[in-house]
């Protein structure tokens, strides 16, 4: 386990132990971030089917080829880092592109260096791997998201959409080249 500067953030790869505490993590984030674009019935059930028991993320949990990283305030959750082989339809993917689908982190922890923290250890990771280059999605309005990405030297490669219940809205493909050392933060 490694701690931030402050040392009120600690950082680990989840275990088997974690994985209700951090799906209940997921869900508050995902709702705090998303939930007034949608209506309660079909978003409860996406929410469900993402981060219920057995759901996506659940299933991901148990997948080796999916790599974690979790930003905990004592024993909870406050933030993390998911980093999959390459799922969205990038257009032209070099071999072995990596993407990182997923960073949430809980809004009282917004702006105070857990984002970065675990951006650091997506990019270094994949790096590591001698991945050459590095993927994610964004909805075209989390303006947030967008500034934060582009401070690491992410830019928009492509297009793609992203359906909850009878709503389809245009989300954004970008990526960033990973040769050379993480930068940003
Ligand atoms: C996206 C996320 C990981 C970024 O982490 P963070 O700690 O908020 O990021 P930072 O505060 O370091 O950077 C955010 C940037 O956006 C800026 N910003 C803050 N609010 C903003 C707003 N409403 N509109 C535009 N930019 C905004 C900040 O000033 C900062 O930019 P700067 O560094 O150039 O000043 C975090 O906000 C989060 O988890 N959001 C909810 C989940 C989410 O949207 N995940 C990404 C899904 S693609």
């Amino acid at each position: 386990m490694r701690h931030d500067g402050n040392g009120l953030v600690s950082y680990k790869i989840p275990e088997a132990g974690d994985d209700r505490a951090l799906r209940a993590m997921a869900r508050r984030a995902f709702a705090e971030t998303f939930g007034h674009l949608y209506d309660p019935g079909p978003f409860g059930a996406f929410l469900d089917g993402a981060y219920g028991p057995g759901g996506t993320m659940a299933r991901d949990l148990g997948d080796p080829a999916v790599r974690w990283l979790v930003a905990f305030r004592a024993a909870a959750p406050v933030g993390y880092a998911k980093l999959t082989p390459l799922r969205a339809p990038a257009l032209a993917p070099a071999p072995g592109a990596v993407e990182l689908q997923q960073i949430y982190v809980l809004a009282e922890w917004h702006g105070r260096g857990v984002a970065a923290r675990l951006m650091a250890w997506a990019l270094a990771t994949a790096a590591a791997d001698g991945a050459p280059e590095i993927y994610l999605t964004v909805f075209d309005h989390n303006e947030r998201a967008k500034r934060f990405y582009r401070r690491y030297g992410f830019a928009e490669a492509g297009r793609c959409t992203f359906t909850l219940g009878d709503r389809t809205d245009d989300d954004r493909i970008w990526r960033r080249d990973l040769e050379g050392p993480a930068s940003g933060g």
